[in-house]
């Protein structure tokens, strides 16, 4: 059976990123780089290599150097190219013109608000949403989308990336309410957002990557506010559970929460010291920064 193919991703980037204060304060959390690009530039990378035509970017006030971030840089390319220059590294930076749709959520009143804001754009097909601050690292050609994307090609309707943290951290997340499970896929039976501490149906969270039916907007349209007193995605998509068929992917990669520090700094070291110009580097500094019994502590 074949699908209707998944062609739009939405970005929202249109929250404050509190956590990441004085940072972003003039700074968009979602351009805070991973060694040296910005968190969103690698969920558009992921996007791309999972067949997205068409990136919207639910954004606010004060996250404009998104869009110029996508735009062309001519100072700097116009230099580099003037003194003779590699210009690889702004390789992808610059979105093809006409696949990229920039609107605005006026207040962070949740994620679920931000992604009904692309309503319009996203129109009558299904579409995938990814959380930025979430780096999603997959083996090279296997990014996570790409992964979930080969999922839907076999089941179609919902899916949602699922995570399996300590039980502890569930608080913090969207839970889900597993059925069975065959292979990578598991049958969600129900959604919850940030349970109560020791109420959580499992310990497999959402960490940021869904496709879905574009009939979620409809039911946003009239999603009461949930948790933190936000509209919730997870909400309205747990509403849809029952009518559509709806699974979780197990991700075949690492996944960092770079909305927090301590996502955010092992990121860096994790991709650093994968990198052939710096892992050596890191490494050393790391082993002399912790010392033999630090890394015996560590292990
Ligand atoms: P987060 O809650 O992780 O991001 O939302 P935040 O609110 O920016 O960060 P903190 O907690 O204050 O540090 C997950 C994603 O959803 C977007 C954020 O930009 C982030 O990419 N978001 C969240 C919106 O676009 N609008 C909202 O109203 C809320």
């Amino acid at each position: 059976m074949s699908y209707r193919p998944i062609r739009k991703a939405v970005f929202p980037v249109a929250g404050l990123g509190t956590r990441f204060l004085p940072a972003t304060k003039s700074v968009p959390k979602e351009l805070l780089p991973v060694v040296d690009r910005p968190l969103i530039q690698y969920a558009v990378d992921e996007a791309r290599e999972a067949g997205i035509e068409q990136m919207i970017f639910v954004t606010g006030r004060g996250k404009g150097a998104i869009e110029d971030y996508f735009d062309m840089a001519y100072e700097a390319e116009a230099t580099q190219r003037e003194r003779g220059k590699d210009l690889s590294a702004l390789e992808g930076t610059r979105l093809s013109p006409g696949n990229a749709v920039f609107l605005r959520q006026q207040e962070p009143l949740g994620l679920g608000h931000a992604i009904w804001c692309a309503r319009d754009i996203v129109g009558d097909e299904p579409f995938a949403i990814l959380l930025p601050d979430e780096f999603m690292k997959g083996a090279p050609g296997r990014g996570c989308l790409k992964q979930m994307v080969e999922a839907y090609d076999k089941v179609g309707g919902n899916l949602v990336c699922a995570l399996e943290v300590p039980m502890a951290d569930t608080p913090s997340y969207g839970v889900i309410d597993p059925g069975a499970r065959d292979g990578a896929l598991t049958e969600v039976k129900g959604l919850v957002e940030k349970p109560a501490p020791g109420t959580a149906p499992s310990n497999l969270i959402l960490p940021g990557r869904y496709i879905l039916q574009p009939e979620v907007m409809k039911i946003l349209e009239t999603q009461e506010k949930g948790a933190g007193g936000e509209i919730q995605l997870t909400d309205a998509m747990a509403s849809m559970i029952g009518s559509q068929p709806f699974h979780g992917v197990t991700f075949d990669g690492r996944r960092f929460d770079c909305g927090s520090k301590a996502g955010y700094i092992e990121a860096n070291l994790a991709l650093a010291l994968d990198r052939e110009d710096l892992g050596d580097h890191i490494r050393e500094f790391a082993l002399a920064e912790l010392g033999v019994s630090g890394i015996a502590a560590a292990a």
